[in-house]
């Protein structure tokens, strides 16, 4: 009885890390489009690079934990909105707004929530443009709606996210003040080149329609 239990839950497990597979593989093509079609109409690609990943379950059960829920899978999929995570990293801050309008307006994907974290930094110095996005998968017998957390910044932003968060697991979460405020010094210094760098491609993209008409 017990082993049946278990393969049970094994089973439905299985299908659900299938499912959060499958979500992040649709949206991964998605993209992949997105790009290829900004590339035929503007002559660049604004993707550096897409990466993604599914939570392991040690860092579901962590999470469940820390919001005091019981570790069940209804829990999991109602609580948890970065089981299946995407980082989009752009060249530019401009880009970022672009590939979240062309993500929202997807007729099969919904948007659940946006938090503007470049607008709004975090008080760690955190910049980045999250979005909770639903997305069908079509299974054999049923459609489910699969939420996916997608993470949109440039690569200086990455650069600085990469960075704090080694530091804030190197000190668990504890740095010393000197070293907070230094990295919310260099997140100042990520928004300025972030502009200089947008300005610099705007002029480059100028110059190369006068170049073209003249
Ligand atoms: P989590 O419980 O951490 O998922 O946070 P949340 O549900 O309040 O969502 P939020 O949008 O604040 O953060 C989601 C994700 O953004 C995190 O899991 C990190 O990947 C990233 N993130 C948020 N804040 C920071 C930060 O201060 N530094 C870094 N490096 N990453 C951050
Ligand atoms: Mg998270």
């Amino acid at each position: 009885m017990a082993n049946e239990i278990i393969s049970e839950q094994v089973a439905s497990w299985e299908e659900m890390m299938l499912l959060y597979n499958s979500a992040l593989k649709k949206m991964q093509t998605k993209l992949e489009i997105l790009n290829d079609e900004f590339q035929h109409v503007h002559q660049y690609n604004p993707l550096e690079y897409v990466k993604t990943r599914v939570k392991t379950p040690d860092s579901i059960a962590k999470k469940l934990k820390r919001h005091g829920k019981e570790i069940t899978m209804e829990n999991m999929v109602d609580c948890i909105n970065d089981i299946a995570g995407m980082r989009i990293v752009c060249s530019f801050t401009t880009d970022i707004y672009r590939i979240a309008d062309m993500i929202g307006r997807q007729n099969d994907i919904t948007v659940i929530s946006v938090k503007d974290y470049i607008r709004n930094p975090k008080p760690s110095g955190y910049k980045s443009y999250h979005m909770i996005v639903t997305i069908p998968v079509f299974l054999s017998d049923k459609t489910e709606q699969v939420k996916v957390e997608i993470q949109i910044r440039t690569m200086a932003m990455d650069f600085w996210a990469s960075l704090e968060h080694k530091i804030f697991y190197k000190f668990e979460g504890d740095a010393p003040d000197y070293i907070s405020s230094d990295l919310r010094d260099c997140s100042e210094i990520v928004s300025m080149l972030d502009d200089k760098m947008r300005q610099l491609n705007e002029a480059i993209q100028e110059a190369k329609t006068k170049q073209e008409e003249g």
